[in-house]
């Protein structure tokens, strides 16, 4: 178990779900995935968000073993999704004197999800708004449209501890002992990725307070090395490549697309590319693969054609792309196909609707199997790609 003591006064108690099979109905989690919920004990006593349906008994256990007995008087509302407000209804109904702490574009949407009247339990926060606890004091900061439009984070002044809602989150249970960036990558492209911008001014806002510890709503509590996280959280939203790199993702239906894409690696291996990684689309986490598109400066898709079009796991993998903002990088093409290849023509024309991308030429055509012009051709690509 991953250490979740914060202080004193704030207690973790939110819940690991291992048995989820898809997260959001999308994602694989082979580690899991954890809701975080905490309690700040104080003169009012603060419960920051719930958790999903899927973890409502282990939670309340947690809540009732930290109230100890007290009643809490606030639960804050940081996003409406319900992996994290699943638990709203239950947790007001069996606490009636207990307010619900949202903001504007809170409420309508909690009446949309419960059925309850709320008339004189709500407090609603504006922009900068302080709730006082005692010796803790929560400020919060709207943060609209990271990922949902009702977002707002709240800064605990005392102890300087940012709840950051989504953000700052990561894949995988807390007894996870593994790499953050890279499921924390994973989940931050495929869920917030579309909303680089709004990332960008809630770091702006962030940027003028003094963080010492973020508490997220999935995964580790970061205490140390913060700037590390708010770094690639900074590179990831404006949309800057991480890392130098090309990624190569192929769909292939009978294996021939997937020998010259593997093909490619090695040529562009033996250039001294600084890192190739490389994904069948067919067959590998996709998620995973939008992840390695972000993550990388250069990529090169490679496509098998089908019914006049592209195989269907590169049209998904593009339109997830497009879905999701990408720019700012450079792209190939290799297609494929036996009586009339139009795989890369499909793709180019997905990719020139994408901001500030640059396609590196030459386009590789296979018809069926690679041959020596084919390898060629690879390798004026690999140049152009490594030039
Ligand atoms: C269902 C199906 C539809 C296809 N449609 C086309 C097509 O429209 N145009 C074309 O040139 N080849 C088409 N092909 C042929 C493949 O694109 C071609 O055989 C290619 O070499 C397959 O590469 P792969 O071995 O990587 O799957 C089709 C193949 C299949 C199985
Ligand atoms: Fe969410
Ligand atoms: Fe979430």
């Amino acid at each position: 178990m991953k250490d979740v003591t914060i202080s004193d006064s704030i207690v973790y108690i939110g819940a690991d779900d291992k048995t989820i099979d898809l997260f959001e109905s999308q994602y694989v989690v082979p580690n899991g995935v954890s809701y975080n919920s905490y309690l700040i004990l104080d003169d009012k006593i603060a419960i920051m968000d719930t958790v999903d349906p899927r973890a409502t008994e282990e939670w309340f256990a947690n809540l009732e073993k930290a109230l100890d007995g007290k009643t809490p008087d606030y639960l804050i509302v940081s996003h409406m999704e319900p992996d994290h407000a699943g638990n709203i209804q239950a947790v007001a109904e069996k606490y009636p004197e207990m307010k619900i702490v949202g903001n504007a574009k809170t409420f309508p949407m909690m009446a949309q999800f419960f059925d309850m009247d709320l008339s004189d339990r709500k407090v609603v926060v504006k922009e900068g708004e302080t709730l006082e606890l005692g010796n803790h004091a929560l400020q919060f900061f709207m943060a609209p449209l990271v990922h949902w439009p009702e977002v707002m984070v709240a800064y605990e002044q005392s102890e300087k501890i940012l709840f950051s809602a989504d953000g700052f989150g990561k894949f995988g249970a807390l007894d996870t002992e593994e790499d953050w960036a890279c499921e924390a990558r994973r989940y931050y492209f495929n869920i917030v990725g579309k909303y680089g911008a709004q990332v960008q001014a809630l770091l702006k806002k962030a940027s003028g307070l003094d963080i010492q510890m973020i508490c997220p709503l999935h995964g580790p509590i970061l205490k140390e090395n913060l700037g590390y996280y708010i770094g690639l959280y900074d590179t990831w939203s404006s949309y800057k490549p991480e890392s130098e790199g090309i990624f190569i993702a192929y769909a292939s239906i009978h294996g021939n697309t997937a020998k010259a894409a593997k093909k490619l690696k090695e040529i562009l291996e033996a250039k001294g590319a600084p890192k190739v990684s490389i994904a069948d689309l067919a067959r590998d986490d996709m998620a995973e693969a939008i992840e390695d598109a972000f993550r990388y400066d250069r990529v090169v898709c490679c496509c098998a054609t089908y019914d006049g079009g592209m195989f269907p796991c590169m049209e998904d993998f593009l339109a997830h792309l497009k879905a999701k903002n990408y720019q700012k990088r450079k792209m190939g093409f290799m297609e494929n196909g036996s009586w009339g290849p139009v795989a890369a023509k499909k793709m180019k024309a997905v990719v020139e609707t994408m901001k500030d991308i640059t396609i590196v030429d030459p386009v590789v055509t296979i018809r069926s199997t690679m041959n020596d012009a084919n390898i060629q051709t690879m390798e004026e690509l690999a140049d152009a790609l490594l030039a």
